[in-house]
């Protein structure tokens, strides 16, 4: 086990370069099983969830091999329609192979995920889109039984009750082989479910409407390979840019498409922080504490659930309080109990915290409990005196490549140690 040491109280200075997104690497890995043959996704992050999503490809039969940030890919010989639950239990993405091989192969036996550290995340959605494609779905043993009875899924409308990322995206994989006419409507609008269709279209997929919540597919029998350029990470961009406010930094983030992160832009101007906005950078600064703002979570392009955690950490030195509404994930709140360890004054309830401003911060023995806790975490050891310990950093390492190093290289004192604390 690793843990996080780090010395609060100092600014964060110069630049940092944001890696391609975790969760377009996520959805775009598993687009190999739809089509056989070779496949280079460019700026992949090296992160823990794309090692364990390679380490799932490999069991079905695909060769994965990340060279620096380009995910090779050779799916030419697939040999299991099957994806146990020694990988779907680390990382939930892992379900997205259901959607391609039902859609392929015609069959599928897929783990049920277990929940996570922020409450329950069912994949009724998933299962119903499928439904609704004409698979018979049993579930037993913890397994997802998937077949489509006559051998290939059939077009049909389906609408998503709510926005859901993973079910647009297994649905659509789904879909781009079904045979026929297919209507999705209710689809997620976040960015990575639209390159996901844009790199469907590149390996012959026939869809319309793609960045808008109806999606207009007709299938077809093949579909071929392709390369693909992964989007930046939003959310790793956000978590750079609160830090930067939260240690009164001045911070230039460079890969980032700032149209994804219109919420996050906004909340941080609202708080007081300068932002120079340009085509593929962010430059932020910081001098004074920020103004209390308020934020709800929201589907895209509302703000992120994911960088909620990260703004609370930032409200601990506003000029009053502030409210953190998580309206998609109402328990998301488990970092709270460990700011309070660092001497944060924070209320919840159902659905959300009240951060009191002026808190004074200073250093503890903190746990990480799900990977943007962690980051918030770590936003609030840079904002407190002394030091602090962040223990299970392996969360971390989930969605944030070399963050201590892009940490350091701006100024900050943190570094990493291995613990048999946990
Ligand atoms: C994706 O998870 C992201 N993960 C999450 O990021 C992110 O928090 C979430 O979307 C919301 O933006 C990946 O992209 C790999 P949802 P996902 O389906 O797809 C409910 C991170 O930190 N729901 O959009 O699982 C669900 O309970 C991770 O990178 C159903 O009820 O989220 C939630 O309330 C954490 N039934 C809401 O929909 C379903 O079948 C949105 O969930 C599916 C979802």
């Amino acid at each position: 086990m690793d843990k996080f040491v780090i010395d609060g109280g100092r600014r964060l200075q110069g630049s940092v370069t944001i890696s391609g997104a975790k969760n377009a690497s996520l959805a775009l890995m598993p687009t190999c099983l739809l089509a056989p043959g070779i496949y280079h996704l460019r700026n992949t992050p090296n992160n823990r969830d794309v090692w364990t999503f390679s380490r799932l490809l490999g069991s079905l039969g695909v060769h994965a091999e990340l060279n620096g940030n380009t995910l090779f890919l050779d799916s030419s010989n697939i040999t299991s329609y099957e994806a146990p639950y020694e990988h779907v239990k680390k990382m939930r993405a892992s379900i997205y192979v259901l959607g391609p091989l039902l859609a392929r192969f015609g069959q599928a036996r897929v783990s049920l995920p277990g929940g996570c550290n922020f409450g329950p995340r069912p994949v009724d959605l998933h299962l119903k889109g499928l439904e609704r494609l004409g698979a018979t779905i049993e579930v037993e043993g913890g397994y997802i039984i998937a077949t489509a009875p006559k051998g290939r899924l059939q077009g049909a409308h389906f609408h998503f009750d709510i926005s859901s990322v993973g079910a647009s995206v297994n649905i659509l994989m789904a879909a781009v082989l079904a045979e026929g006419h297919t209507t999705l409507t209710n689809v997620a609008l976040e960015p990575e479910v639209t390159a996901l269709a844009r790199m469907l279209v590149k390996m012959g997929a026939k869809i319309e409407g793609i960045g808008t919540t109806t999606l207009e597919i007709d299938g077809v029998d093949t579909m071929h390979p392709t390369d693909e350029e992964t989007i930046p990470d939003r959310i790793e961009a956000a978590t750079y840019l609160i830090a930067a406010a939260a240690t009164k930094g001045d911070v230039l983030v460079r890969n980032v498409n700032p149209y994804h992160l219109t919420a996050v832009i906004q909340a941080l101007e609202d708080s007081g922080a300068e932002l120079d906005v340009n085509a593929d950078t962010i430059r932020i600064s910081m001098a004074e504490d920020p103004k209390p703002v308020d934020i709800a979570t929201a589907p895209y392009p509302g703000y992120p659930t994911d960088a909620q955690a990260q703004w609370a950490a930032y409200m601990l030195h506003c000029t009053g309080a502030a409210r953190v509404r998580d309206h998609i994930y109402p328990t998301r709140f488990g970092y709270v109990s460990e700011l309070i360890r660092l001497g944060a004054k924070i209320d919840t309830d159902e659905g959300q915290c009240v951060v009191f401003g002026g808190s004074k911060l200073t250093g503890a023995t903190v746990m990480s409990s799900d990977l943007r806790a962690s980051a918030s975490l770590v936003i609030a050891a840079m904002m407190a005196e002394g030091q602090s310990e962040i223990l299970r950093v392996y969360h971390i390492d989930r969605g944030y490549e070399n963050i201590e190093a892009r940490l350091t290289a701006m100024g900050a004192s943190i570094r990493r140690e291995q613990t048999e604390e946990y």
